[in-house]
């Protein structure tokens, strides 16, 4: 078994996060719980910045607040000196909430709408990341009337692929983001933008991907991006002060997963860009990157109760917890795979081979095929890992069943950020018929 971060196994054998008991913490907030090991996500914003820091680079190191986005942990977030990424009023609310300086909010999406983006003027956010010609001219539009500046990246795609899931690709050529660098689109946005003198154009984005696992992709984009950049300074006089290459770094969820650290895509990025950069005799740009997953993902837990089971002679063992796609719904829709032990027996030997079914009324609810594990007793305490991004920031009410509360746990403390949902919670926005 891989344990991440400050969990291990604690001297009655059970297991432990942040220093506390796991099977406490479950009969402390009750489950299904998600578990939050702090110290972990600050390893991990660490590693992000210290390459930059090492070899003195201009960056910001944006969390991309989709991945996990509450008041707790975007003030942690803060705390570690990270910037953040939002891509929606919702995000953009819970950031102001939070008290996150506004200079450091970038603003994402492809389908911004005229509210949203002024709500981001009036917040004086960082900046704003353009996603296509309907939002360039809306944003003109608005900042026009407002008589106000904005700082603008544009959004470009590479047309590159990035080896992961389908549904979770947005660099290549035929994708619903940004401004296609290939076919003239880019540079037509780019020659608009500059025209207006409301617009402080900082650089390009772009975005190939999500959970992947060699540098080979970012520095394919970086190589694609600073080549057009060459090209736009001579022809559009445009020089970047921001290269943003987005998020997507790897997490391992399985054995099958073999990431890099944060400290070793950040480093041979910055390598590839200083090369470029200097071949082509231009000004070194900040580099700006967007990690979500990598962040936070192998620093959450969710604690599940084990509750029923079925056997299907000679097939499968089902055994049911008691939350499901509605706690996490990545099994589901991208036969996503996670490890789990039982938080009680975690190095016991396993006996037998389960299914993990969830609770919700769909066969599809399954959220581990195959584990194997001890022979369970009532009432044992399911530890599924890797849990910490798109799980809580996905999560839904289906069936009703009100979402779990959220713990971070460091140095042996714990603290609810996310209080459980209750009955009372989930028809608070229901009207009566009469
Ligand atoms: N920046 C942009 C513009 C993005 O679209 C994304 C993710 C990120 C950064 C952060 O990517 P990360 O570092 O977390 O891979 N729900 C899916 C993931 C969708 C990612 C969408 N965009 C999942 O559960 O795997």
């Amino acid at each position: 078994m891989h344990f991440y971060g400050s969990t291990g196994i604690n001297s009655k054998g059970n297991l432990e996060i942040g220093g506390l008991d796991a099977i406490d913490l479950a009969r402390e907030y009750g489950t299904p719980l998600y578990v939050y090991d702090v110290a972990l996500i600050r390893e991990r914003a660490r590693g992000f910045k210290q390459a930059f820091d090492e070899q003195k680079v201009q960056a910001q190191v944006a969390y991309a607040s989709k991945a996990f986005s509450t008041i707790a942990m975007l003030q942690l977030a803060e705390e570690e000196g990270l910037s953040l990424d939002v891509v929606s009023g919702g995000e953009l609310y819970t950031a102001l909430a939070a008290g996150f300086p506004v200079e450091r909010i970038h603003f994402h999406g492809n389908n911004k709408s005229r509210e949203e983006l002024e709500m981001a003027l009036e917040n004086r956010i960082g900046c704003i990341v353009v996603d296509n010609f309907y939002e360039l001219n809306l944003l003109k539009l608005i900042c026009n009337e407002k008589n106000t500046m904005v700082k603008i990246l544009l959004r470009v795609t590479p047309g590159i692929e990035a080896h992961t899931h389908d549904y979770i690709l947005t660099g290549q050529e035929d994708s619903k983001f940004g401004f296609d660098l290939q076919n003239g689109q880019a540079e037509e946005a780019l020659s608009a933008a500059l025209q207006f003198e409301n617009f402080d154009v900082l650089g390009i984005h772009c975005h190939i991907g999500s959970q992947i696992f060699e540098t080979t992709g970012f520095l394919l984009a970086a190589e694609k991006l600073i080549e057009k950049l060459n090209k736009w300074k001579n022809k559009l006089s445009f020089e970047a002060k921001v290269l943003n290459l987005g998020g997507g770094f790897g997490i391992r969820y399985t054995k099958e997963d073999e990431p890099l650290l944060p400290y070793q895509y950040v480093s041979e990025i910055i390598k590839e860009v200083k090369s470029l950069v200097s071949s082509f005799s231009l000004s070194m740009p900040e580099i700006w990157i967007e990690p979500g997953r990598s962040l936070v993902g192998d620093s959450g837990i969710t604690l599940y109760k084990i509750g029923s089971s079925k056997e299907v002679p000679g097939v499968r063992k089902y055994l049911a917890v008691d939350g499901g796609m509605s706690d996490n719904i990545r099994p589901a829709l991208y036969q996503a795979k996670y490890e789990a032990v039982l938080a009680n027996k975690p190095l016991e030997k396993a006996d037998e081979t389960v299914s993990i079914a969830g609770k919700c009324c769909e066969s599809g609810d399954m959220l581990i095929w195959d584990l194997p594990l001890p022979k369970q007793g009532d009432e044992d305490i399911l530890a599924v890992f890797c849990t910490g991004a798109y799980g809580y920031s996905m999560s839904n009410n289906y069936n009703r069943l009100p979402r779990p509360a959220v713990v971070f746990v460091e140095n042996g403390k714990s603290a609810l950020v996310v209080k459980r949902e209750t009955y009372e919670d989930l028809i608070r926005l229901d009207l009566p018929l009469k």
